[in-house]
C-alpha cells in the first residue's frame, strides 16, 4: 500500500476533475413501528443482541426511508445479499402491497430467513437462494444492505440492466480487489486514475472503524465515499439520477453510506 500522501494526491486529481462525493441529507421518512411488526422480522428479536442488534435496526431504518421515496404499490422488491433476512423481511412487513425475494448464496443463511419467515406469518417473501447474479425474475426494486464486494456491483448492474431503482448500503469493498469486474465503474473516474490506484482507494475505505473522530476512520470513510460516487456515476452514465447518504446515526455502522439511483424521467430533465 502507498502512503497516505499518495492517496490524497489521487484523489486531488478527481477533484480537480470536479468529481467529488456529493451527500445529500438523510430523507425523514415514516419511522419504522417495530413494536407493531411480528417480533421475528426485528433484529432485536433474537438472532442479534444489544448495540449490535440495534445498530442493524438503524441501518433497515436507514435504507427504508430511502426506499418509501422509490416505492410503488405491487412493486416487487429484490433483497441481494439478503442473508438470514435483517433488510428484506422487515421490508415485506412494511409494505405488504409488495412481494420481496430473499436473495443469498449461502444456503445455512437462507434457512435462518425461511424460520423467521414461517414465524412470522409474512405471505409477501419468498427465498431465491444463490448467487446475485443467477436472478432471473423481473423486478422493479433492488436493494442490497452490506452486500460485501463486487456483490454490490453485481446487484447494481442487474438493476441497471432492468431500468429500475436501486439501494445499496455497501461494505468490504476492499474485496473488489479480486473481482473481474472491470474498475473503475464509471468513464468519468477511469479518465482520471488506473485499476490499481482504484485497488488502493478500495483498501482505505476498510479502515472506517467505530471512532469516527480517528484519523483512520476519516480516511477511509473518505475513499468510501470516493468509490461509492464512482458507482453512482456509472449510473448516471446510464441515465440514472443518484444520490449519496450518511445513514443517520452516523455510527449504525462503520459502512454508513447508502448509494440510490433511478432511471430519469422526462420531467426531471426539466429540473437539471
Ligand atoms: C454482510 S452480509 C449482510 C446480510 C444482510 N443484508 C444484513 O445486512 O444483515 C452479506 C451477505 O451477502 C451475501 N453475498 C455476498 N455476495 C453475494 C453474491 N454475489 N450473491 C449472493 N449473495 C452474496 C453473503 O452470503 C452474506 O450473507
Amino acid at each position: 500500500m502507498p502512503s497516505w500522501s499518495t492517496i490524497e494526491k489521487i484523489l486531488a486529481r478527481l477533484e480537480a476533475d470536479d468529481i467529488m462525493p456529493q451527500y445529500q441529507p438523510m430523507l425523514i421518512g415514516e419511522a419504522v413501528d417495530w413494536s407493531a411488526l411480528p417480533v421475528e422480522v426485528d433484529p432485536t428479536g433474537g438472532l442479534m443482541d444489544g448495540l449490535r442488534a440495534q445498530r442493524k435496526r438503524w441501518q433497515v431504518e436507514n435504507v427504508i426511508r430511502v426506499l418509501q421515496d422509490l416505492i410503488q404499490p405491487g412493486d416487487v422488491i429484490v433483497d441481494f445479499g439478503a442473508s438470514s433476512g435483517n433488510l428484506g423481511l422487515p421490508v415485506a412487513a412494511c409494505f405488504p402491497d409488495c412481494h420481496v425475494y430473499i436473495v443469498d448464496k449461502k444456503p445455512h443463511t437462507v434457512e435462518i430467513a425461511k424460520m423467521r419467515m414461517a414465524g412470522s406469518g409474512l405471505s409477501n417473501v419468498e427465498l431465491y437462494p444463490g448467487f446475485v447474479q443467477e436472478v432471473t425474475i423481473p423486478f422493479e426494486i433492488g436493494l442490497g444492505l452490506h452486500l460485501c464486494g463486487d456483490g454490490t456491483d453485481q446487484a447494481q448492474t442487474l438493476c441497471m440492466e432492468r431500468g429500475v431503482p436501486y439501494v445499496m448500503a455497501p461494505c468490504c469493498i476492499g474485496f473488489i480487489q479480486r473481482s473481474p469486474l472491470s474498475y473503475p465503474r464509471s468513464t468519468a473516474f477511469r479518465n482520471v486514475l488506473d485499476r490499481q490506484e482504484y485497488n488502493w482507494l478500495a483498501s482505505v475505505a476498510d479502515w472506517t472503524c467505530r471512532d469516527e473522530t480517528s484519523e483512520q476512520h476519516q480516511r477511509g470513510k473518505r475513499c468510501m465515499g470516493f468509490v461509492n460516487t464512482d458507482r453512482n456515476l456509472v449510473a448516471e452514465e446510464q441515465g440514472y439520477r443518484t444520490a449519496l447518504y450518511t445513514m443517520d446515526p452516523s455510527d449504525a455502522s462503520p459502512k454508513n453510506e447508502i448509494m440510490a439511483g433511478r432511471k430519469k424521467e422526462p420531467d426531471d430533465a426539466v429540473s437539471d
